[in-house]
């Protein structure tokens, strides 16, 4: 295999890392936010601690093996719109997740741990259905997809852009049903 060759498969490989630990991150999360009791919702808060230094590891795999192929590989180039759009986007996704989601899982995990023994009070439910931080992992996700779709397509800076924008617009989104989900929990504006 050449320089290159070994590059995309361990920056696939880094690919394969993200799209897991993203898909155990929503599988825990959603059975977070169905926790009955305040020992149930750190079970499942455990596995979100578990996963979170996957995503940043991941980062590093992806982008330098990728790095290393825009620079090795005569035909790509760091000013071709799929190559700065997608790295821009992996940017503002790991400070997205490192920074917000990451601190936001802090201060969920220190509402659970403050609770007492037994069924979820109102102030952990309403953490743990923080619709912000909902909003803002679907959006994380979809930015994936978006740079997975410009890694095939190699689309021009519109292109790239319009991937980007309708991600994040879509992910935003998600915002309103889960603010939905807060109705009727004690303490929450009607
Ligand atoms: C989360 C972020 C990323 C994901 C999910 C991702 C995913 C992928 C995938 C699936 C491929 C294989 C595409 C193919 O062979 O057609 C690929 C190739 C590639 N990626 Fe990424 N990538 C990401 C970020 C980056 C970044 C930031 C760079 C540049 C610094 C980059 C540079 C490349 C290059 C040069 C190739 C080879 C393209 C080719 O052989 O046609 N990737 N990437």
């Amino acid at each position: 295999m050449t320089g290159p060759e070994v590059a995309l498969f361990f920056h696939i490989l880094g690919v394969f890392l993200l799209v897991g630990a993203s898909s155990i991150s929503h599988l825990a999360g959603a059975r977070l936010r169905r926790a009955e009791t305040v020992a149930e919702a750190r079970t499942w808060l455990g596995v979100l601690k578990l996963v979170d230094p996957l995503f940043p590891g991941a980062i590093i795999v992806i982008f330098g093996a990728g790095a290393y192929m825009v620079s090795d590989v005569a035909f790509f180039d760091w000013d071709q719109a799929w190559v700065s759009v997608a790295l821009g986007t992996l940017i503002a996704a790991g400070a997205l997740g490192g920074g917000f989601l990451s601190r936001g899982l802090r201060g969920v995990m220190a509402e659970a741990e403050s609770a007492e023994e037994g069924p979820m009070p109102a102030s952990l439910r309403r953490a743990v259905l923080n619709p912000v931080l909902f909003a803002a992992e679907n959006v994380l996700d979809l930015w994936i997809i978006a740079i997975m779709y410009m890694m095939v397509d190699k689309p021009n800076l519109a292109g790239a852009l319009a991937a980007v924008l309708i991600a994040t617009a879509v992910g935003a989104a998600s915002y309103v049903p889960a603010s939905k989900r807060l109705e009727g929990v004690e303490g929450v504006e009607g």
